[in-house]
């Protein structure tokens, strides 16, 4: 993804550009506006930059028809253009959605400001249309589930959905879907005003902005939809409810975490058809494993286990009857991730503060931060710049 594309500038301005960025910024000519799908279909192959720079050798007018093009198709990016600023042609340049006007002579100073400010206008309006066109396709609905209780599935779902939220890879929800005394909101420490129930009903059931005015917030940004206080409130809700709350809720967030009840209810199911990854936790012993192995057979039957499934084995304790290699056979597949059984998490449990919040580096944490790593996107290497982010140019 690159974060500045420049089109029809002359040689000199983009090199000031270049300049001014820390390296060679992604060039196209005028012409490529001729080819298949024009400025749009330029922006979508440089992956959706902040920014472009439409230059001088782009006309006026023109530039302004592909500006508003821009502001409607593709309103995540910026449009810049090369033209020495006037009063007049600022009033229309900003009516057709134009973000800057950049002087052709413009120095290093002018150059910056103006990208940044239009960089920040971009941001701004991603942060504000989590859905813009097409940007669905990378959100995650991760479901933790598993056929045996206790084996630690509220641990994993409230640390990798603190951690998600905190990794700034995007907007992170986390759903209790245990509707009968759910612990999701016990273990984040929060007393949320409202429960799901509340999200299935009424105006929040078809508007996700009422919608969003029902989640709890938590210190680490995360959202959460907590489960029902009330037994008889819980009962009330349906699959299809549940279905269509987690509808909504993937299309405004990035990451949907989900906690489930032990086994493959209704609600669990309805969870499982929309997931992207799938996190089956189990403990290390004949119980334990052979439930993994028949949740994994069930799972291939009903035609539900997504392309990206994560198998944990917790609270595993040195030593044991079961060696891993007993286990692995038993599965069927190999575990990717191992926790240890350790009293940093009965703390944790009990404090409402989560292991990936705290400081110590216990083996569980460590553990965890390998599950979450597994959900990330790989990073993109750091630097330091205009843009505090590596950039890849076009051609
Ligand atoms: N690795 C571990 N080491 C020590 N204790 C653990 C570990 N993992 C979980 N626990 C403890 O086990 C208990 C059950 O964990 P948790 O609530 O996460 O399981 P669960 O699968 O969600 O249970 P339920 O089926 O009741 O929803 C908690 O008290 C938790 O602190
Ligand atoms: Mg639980």
């Amino acid at each position: 993804v690159s974060d500045v594309l420049t089109v029809g500038v002359d040689t000199d301005l983009a090199g000031r550009v270049g300049e001014v960025l820390g390296e060679d910024v992604a060039g196209l000519p005028a012409t490529a506006l001729d080819t298949d799908g024009g400025l749009l279909g330029r922006l979508r192959e440089a992956g959706s930059p902040l920014v472009v720079v439409l230059g001088a050798e782009v006309p006026v007018d023109r530039a302004f028809r592909l500006a508003d093009e821009v502001d409607t198709a593709a309103p995540g990016t910026s449009v810049v253009i090369v033209a020495h600023p006037r009063p007049d042609l600022w009033l229309a340049a900003m009516r057709a959605g134009v973000r800057e006007l950049l002087s052709p002579t413009a120095g290093p100073e002018e150059i910056t400001a103006a990208l940044q400010r239009a960089a920040a206008a971009a941001r701004a309006r991603r942060d504000a249309l989590p859905v813009a066109a097409g940007a669905t396709s990378d959100h995650r609905v991760v479901v933790v589930a598993s056929s045996k209780g206790g084996v630690g599935k509220t641990t994993v779902a409230t640390n990798l959905a603190v951690g998600l939220a905190r990794s700034g890879a995007g907007s992170t929800v986390l759903v209790d879907l245990v509707l009968q005394f759910g612990d999701v909101a016990s273990a984040l420490a929060m007393t949320p005003e409202f429960t799901l129930p509340d999200t299935v009903r009424g105006a929040a059931s078809s508007d996700p902005l009422v919608l969003k005015t029902f989640l709890a917030r938590h210190a680490s940004g995360l959202l959460v939809v907590a489960g029902s206080e009330s037994p008889a409130a819980g009962d009330a809700v349906s699959a299809e409810q549940v279905g269509a709350l987690l509808d909504t809720l993937r299309q405004e967030f990035r990451h949907v975490v989900v906690d489930t009840s032990t086994g493959l209810s209704d609600h669990t199911l309805a969870a499982l058809e929309r997931c992207t990854d799938l996190v089956l936790v189990t403990s290390k012993d004949v119980p334990g494993v052979r439930g993994l192995r028949k949740e994994l057979d069930l799972l291939a039957e009903l035609g539900l286990v997504p392309a990206t499934r994560h198998l944990v084995l917790n609270g595993v304790d040195p030593g044991g009857s079961l060696s891993m290699a007993d286990v692995e056979t038993a599965v069927g597949a190999p575990l990717d991730v191992v926790l240890p059984r350790h009293p940093a998490v009965p703390s944790s449990t009990n404090t409402g503060v989560p292991l990936l919040l705290d400081t110590g580096r216990d083996p569980v944490s460590r553990g965890l931060e390998a599950l979450l790593a597994r959900l990330l996107p790989v990073p993109e290497p750091r630097r330091s710049g205009l843009f505090g982010r590596r950039r890849v140019a076009v051609r």
